[in-house]
């Protein structure tokens, strides 16, 4: 037994978290138990990102993808799809044609082909679809200078969403990015999304990442965040929520920086001490009182993985033991689920 306390049974929104599809064969039974009691949605973490499921032109690798499917099915968890556009994991060859930089109508045919193929193979069996993932720039700019930028122009945006709504009408669509609450990079957000409103596109909902750090939450930041969103009659959704309690160096959010870690940066291999869990646990409930008050405005918190043994953060920027999300590496209950349960009463 994990817990007494069931997040999907006193959350106001959907419980979520994030799972790899190549974890799948490797879950314990007090893993599967975990995800069943406490969650109603899980997001598909990478076996759906295109490096992953569309590695070359011409060639889909679906096992993972349609391996995570029938787990959720089977486990009544309903699937987000995760994502279809997004820099750091797209492949190469969408840009190139025999050597040469492809023509923008040759990217834009292979974007519109790679987003009618996914979501048309599993039209019916996924919930919603981040579609453009972390498109912001982090400082200055307005959008991040990509090849999606560069190669297809500013609009490759709405011609993802565009995409996506023709080949399922029906289907939720989401922005997400990191940061966004921040108020220097909100205003770009807020911008990006007016721009697509202003051009028809459909767009149900902005996606607040939320990988946040221990003692550096930005709650004032990120209860403006979920105002000025939802004022442009979006839905808001936490979607990729965790608590870093490992001192971090700066590494920005580059996802392949990679170093060893001594000791001194890597402080909690054994256990986590009890005061940081308390503080994390009081962090974690000033966060979800917010989420609360604007519970109207909120239709999903999903945790970036199941428990702490299976989150990123052990792996970036380093390989580190870290101890970010709600349950512990036994799938125990740690004290934040009873400080958010309190909190929401
Ligand atoms: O599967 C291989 C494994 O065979 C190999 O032994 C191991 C060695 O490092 O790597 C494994 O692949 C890793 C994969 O995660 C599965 O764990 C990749 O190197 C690693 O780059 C990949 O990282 C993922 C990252 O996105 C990049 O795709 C993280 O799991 C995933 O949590 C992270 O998620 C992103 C969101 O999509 C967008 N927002 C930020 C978030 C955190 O970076």
């Amino acid at each position: 037994m994990n817990s007494q306390l069931i997040l999907k049974s006193f959350f106001p929104f959907q419980a979520g978290f994030a799972i790899d599809g190549s974890h799948l064969p490797k879950v314990t039974d007090a893993e599967v138990q975990l995800m069943r009691e406490q969650f109603d949605v899980l997001t598909s973490e990478n076996c759906l990102k295109a490096s992953n499921v569309h590695p070359q032109e011409n060639v889909y690798e679906f096992a993972a993808a349609d391996a995570l499917l029938d787990f959720a099915e089977k486990n009544g968890i309903e699937v987000i799809g995760h994502c279809l556009v997004w820099h750091q994991r797209c492949p190469e060859w969408f840009f190139d044609d025999d050597g040469k930089p492809a023509s923008r109508e040759k990217i834009l045919d292979r974007l519109r082909l790679h987003i009618h193929t996914l979501l048309k193979r599993y039209r019916g069996r996924i919930a919603g679809w981040d579609v453009v993932n972390e498109a912001i720039a982090d400082k200055g700019e307005y959008l991040r200078d990509t090849k999606w930028v560069q190669n297809v122009g500013e609009d490759f945006l709405e011609k993802a969403f565009e995409f996506a709504h023709e080949a399922d009408p029906e289907m939720p669509l989401f922005y997400n990015d990191y940061n966004i609450e921040l108020p220097d990079k909100r205003e770009r957000t807020l911008r990006l999304l007016k721009h697509l409103q202003s051009r028809g596109v459909r767009m149900d909902a902005v996606g607040i990442q939320g990988h946040w750090q221990l003692d550096q939450v930005p709650f004032d930041e990120i209860e403006k965040a979920i105002v000025a969103y939802h004022a442009l009659g979006l839905k808001v959704m936490i979607t990729e929520l965790d608590i870093d309690v490992v001192e971090r160096p700066d590494c920005g959010a580059d996802v392949s920086a990679h170093r060893a870690y001594s000791l001194k940066e890597d402080p909690y291999r054994e256990s986590c001490p009890p005061e940081i869990l308390q503080k994390q646990a009081e962090q974690y409930a000033k966060l979800f009182a917010i989420f609360n008050k604007h519970r109207e405005k909120i239709t999903r918190v999903t945790f970036w993985g199941l428990h702490d043994g299976r989150s990123w953060l052990n792996h970036w920027p380093g390989v580190r033991t870290n101890h970010a999300l709600l349950f512990d590496r036994q799938c125990r209950a740690k004290p934040a689920l009873a400080a958010i349960a309190a909190t929401m009463s």
